[in-house]
């Protein structure tokens, strides 16, 4: 199952693309000669990589500035990408963010607004735009989860919540989309050094863990494109993150809990 050829009509519209994985995915689909629809807050990000993509590869590349949180800046969005006249036959939900810190302890706006983003925008869009894909017997959707969809984390327990959400979610529609011609890959990524260690809180990550855990923002990239234009219902890049995602989905609970609490103290 490949992805979607490119079109003049059709577009892969990808939020979060003004920094870090989601930027990276559109000049991955930008070299392959997709057209982009790129969504965040940050216009002038946005408006930056659109001229780079459309420079470099020739490929049509619109910019949407949206605050994916709000129920309302979706609806805009989507009308605004009916008013280009585009099909989005790939869809990149990657837009989402993280925190470090015990529930008991956190700041409630915060971690309410992060399920808004990592859950409901994601889920939101891709219920809007799979059943035209579905309709037209083409289309791909990645889901940017985590390695931390794996198994719940200690000290930053709703941010694992949502990326398991990601995940179930991914697979799931993986199963229901078979045979349509439409493809759901989860893309799970272990740490990355891109703005999302910042604000999260876990800079000291930067530090305390060793270089190997680390995987390069254009390999995720790269895999997450790969995997999807094979159909792949889950990537994980890296070594280190496969065996550590299949240890915290298959481990028992009363070993991982303590073990990743454990890490996660130390890590940040
Ligand atoms: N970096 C890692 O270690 C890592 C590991 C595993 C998974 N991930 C996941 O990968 C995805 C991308 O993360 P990243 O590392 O590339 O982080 P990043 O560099 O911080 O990028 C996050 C993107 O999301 C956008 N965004 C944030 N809030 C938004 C909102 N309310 N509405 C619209 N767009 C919004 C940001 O743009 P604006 O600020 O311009 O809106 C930015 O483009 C996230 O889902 C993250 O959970 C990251």
């Amino acid at each position: 199952m490949a992805l979607p050829p490119p079109s003049k009509s059709s577009t892969a519209l990808i939020t979060g693309a003004s920094a870090g994985i989601g930027a990276e995915i559109a000049r991955e689909l930008g070299r392959r000669g997709h057209g982009v629809t790129l969504v965040a807050r940050r216009r002038e990000r946005l408006r930056e990589l659109a001229a780079e993509l459309s420079g470099a590869h020739r490929v049509r590349a619109e910019v949407i500035a949206a605050d994916l949180a709000e129920p309302a800046e979706r609806d805009r969005l989507a009308a605004a990408v009916e008013e280009f006249g585009l099909a989005v036959e790939i869809l990149i939900n990657n837009a989402g963010f993280g925190d470090s810190g015990e529930l008991a302890s956190t700041d409630r706006e915060r971690v309410v607004a992060m399920v808004r983003l990592n859950c409901e925008a994601l889920l939101d869009l891709q219920a809007r735009y799979t059943p035209a894909m579905v309709e037209r017997g083409r289309g791909a959707v990645i889901n940017v989860a985590s390695t931390a969809s794996f198994q719940p984390i200690p000290g930053t327990a709703t941010y694992a919540a949502t990326k398991a959400f990601v995940l179930s979610l991914t697979e799931a529609t993986h199963a229901e989309l078979a045979g349509a011609g439409v493809t759901a890959t989860a893309l799970c990524p272990g740490p990355v050094k891109t703005e999302f260690v910042d604000l999260a809180g876990v800079g000291g990550a930067e530090e305390n863990l060793p270089g190997v855990f680390w995987t390069g923002v254009e390999e995720v990239a790269r895999g997450g494109v790969e995997g999807a234009d094979r159909g792949k219902r889950v990537v994980v890049p890296g070594l280190i993150n496969r065996v550590g995602g299949l240890t915290g989905q298959h481990s028992p609970r009363m070993l991982t809990l303590p073990f990743v609490k454990r890490l996660w103290r130390q890590a940040t």
